[in-house]
């Protein structure tokens, strides 16, 4: 059945394919979206109501914010002082302000949030750039505050660059492959903006970000859910995006894995961490991307074997990362106690993992209540580490099962001093030193122990353990971490991340006034008073994960 149909919408054809579509083409499709208001009004019931599943499930009966069902931020900023009985903290405000202060133009249009607004700072880098996965905080921001068109825009930007020729040297980038960040060039005396993008040949490292098309996908549905305005991800410019995208990750190969097979630094961790195999962060993010794909792709011919091959690809994906990335108590018991070296299919060890390879702080750090899912899983290799952001989008994207999902934050109550310190939160735990420092790394010196990504502490991921909380039905622990992060965040000035075992110092090398940590308070504080917010960034489980899932039924999961 044709998803528009369903919806009782229209139908909005486009006839401008990417190539053509020149600004005089963007400016038609950035129209102001003619909301539905009626239709709008059924996306917000639908996501209340997917919200209470959740939250029945997850512990209801516990569940102690002012929740109201039906209210939703106004139209004004910041919507939350706008809206609520009590007095907002004073840092929201200030938030918004800055927030605002990032906002990057094209052609007079907003198109994004620049990385950080650090005068301070000697060296800029690349932090004056829109980085695709810094936006991401910045966009629920304003699609929970009522601002859907820089979201419009920005999805309609980072299009346009996917169909440029990518090329590093002499070697061609897939077709699909969205840029890690652009920066718009303002020539005052030509009068005129230019857009330069970066696909990793410029990055440190030079590696493509895998996790720029998972976030593009992930943000087109929550543009849609949010607004009701399905008439973008309808164009034909936005189903070929997605499929694009797509395309890049389920060709057949030589995998024997279901998983995607990464390079070091391809994520949020854009340096060498010793991430490169299967890393958790890009597999709950590529399920997560599936999902949302398969709610907006339209069932005609290219859309139909493009939902065949998700379908199949979720269907191995889920069910490999909820046998093999998971660790519990039970589970490190059995991997403790592994044969090795067995052959054929009747191998318990299919892996073969080596016990003499379980890292010692592991067994000290598993409570007897709680687990997670480890940072990769590939021949011989365990990496047991714990990373805050695959963990959370397992459970957004209903890639954890809810018993899985009630033990993640179950290990985050158990080990919030490890995990939450005095800064919310661990990007990765625990850092690595010495001599295996040396050897993962490369001897990065920004990457030394507790320090960045090597278990340092990055305040952004507040609204995805915000989010995560929400929907297990466990809001106060949500609050307890924005209690924690507001004590700090805005006398730092709002750094990148900070250092040390509990978090305690501001980054050796953190920027000041990062957007993403002051978009991610945000989102925090906003989902924590509406709740409703969390279903444009949340799935709800889908059951039968049967070889066919119906079009009505995938759109409401
Ligand atoms: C750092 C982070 C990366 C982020 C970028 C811009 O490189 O590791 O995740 O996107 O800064 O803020």
């Amino acid at each position: 059945m044709d998803w528009s149909k369903e919806m009782g919408l229209r139908n909005v054809s486009s006839t401008c394919s990417l190539s053509e579509m020149d600004d005089c083409g963007l400016s038609r499709l950035l129209d102001k979206p003619r909301l539905n208001i009626e239709r709008q009004r059924s996306f917000d019931e639908r996501s209340l109501s997917e919200l209470s599943i959740g939250l029945t499930r997850g512990g209801y009966d516990n569940y102690e914010t002012t929740y109201s069902p039906g209210g939703r931020s106004g139209f004004d900023t910041p919507a939350s002082s706008a809206r609520n009985s009590f007095e907002p903290h004073p840092m929201v405000a200030e938030a918004w302000e800055a927030l605002r202060r990032s906002l990057v133009y094209f052609r007079g249009q907003p198109v994004g949030t620049i990385a950080a607004y650090d005068h301070a700072s000697e060296e800029v880098l690349n932090y004056d750039q829109v980085f695709v996965r810094d936006f991401v905080p910045s966009a629920l921001a304003f699609l929970m505050n009522g601002e859907p068109e820089i979201i419009k825009n920005f999805l309609l930007k980072t299009l346009q660059l996917q169909g440029w020729e990518k090329r590093i040297d002499r070697f061609k980038l897939g077709e699909g492959a969205m840029p890690a960040s652009f920066k718009v060039l303002h020539d005052p005396v030509r009068k005129k903006d230019t857009i330069i993008a970066d696909f990793g040949e410029s990055a440190i490292g030079r590696v493509a970000p895998v996790d720029s098309g998972f976030w593009w996908i992930i943000l087109l549905r929550a543009y849609t859910k949010s607004t009701g305005d399905l008439s973008l991800a309808e164009t034909p410019e936005c189903q070929k995006g997605m499929r694009l995208i797509l395309t890049l990750c389920l060709s057949e190969g030589f995998d024997t894995f279901p998983t995607l097979l990464c390079a070091d630094g391809c994520s949020m961790i854009d340096r060498r961490m010793g991430i490169y195999g299967y890393p958790i962060e890009i597999q709950a993010l590529f399920f997560m991307a599936l999902r949302c794909a398969l709610s907006m792709l339209k069932h005609d011919v290219e859309g139909k074997e493009c939902i065949e091959r998700i379908v199949k690809r979720l269907h191995a994906l889920s069910y490999h990362i909820r046998s093999y990335f998971w660790l519990d108590f039970q589970q490190l018991n059995d991997i403790y106690r592994y044969k090795t070296e067995e052959y054929s299919h009747t191998a318990v060890n299919k892996f073969n993992v080596i016990p003499d390879s379980i890292p010692e702080w592991v067994f000290d750090f598993m409570p007897a209540r709680g687990g997670y899912f480890i940072g990769n899983v590939s021949p011989a290799r365990m990496d047991f580490r714990w990373f805050c952001l695959g963990n959370c989008i397992a459970i957004l994207s209903s890639l954890a099962t809810p018993e899985q999902s009630m033990a993640i934050m179950d290990l985050i109550e158990a080990r919030w001093d490890e995990l939450v310190g005095e800064m919310p939160l661990k990007i990765a735990y625990p850092a690595i030193e010495s001599h295996e420092w040396r050897i993962v790394t490369g001897c990065d010196p920004k990457n030394t122990r507790w320090s960045y990504h090597n278990g340092g502490s990055w305040p952004v991921l507040l609204w995805l353990l915000t989010a995560a909380c929400i929907k297990t039905g466990r809001p106060q622990i949500a609050r307890r971490a924005i209690d924690l992060a507001e004590t700090r965040l805005l006398k730092d000035s709002w750094p990148e991340y900070y250092d040390g075992k509990l978090g305690r110092f501001i980054g050796k090398q953190a920027r000041k006034y990062q957007t993403w940590s002051i978009a991610g308070y945000l989102v925090a504080k906003m989902m924590l008073e509406d709740p409703s917010h969390l279903g444009m960034i949340s799935l709800e489980e889908d059951k039968q994960m049967k070889p066919l899932i119906k079009r009505s039924s995938s759109w409401t999961c």
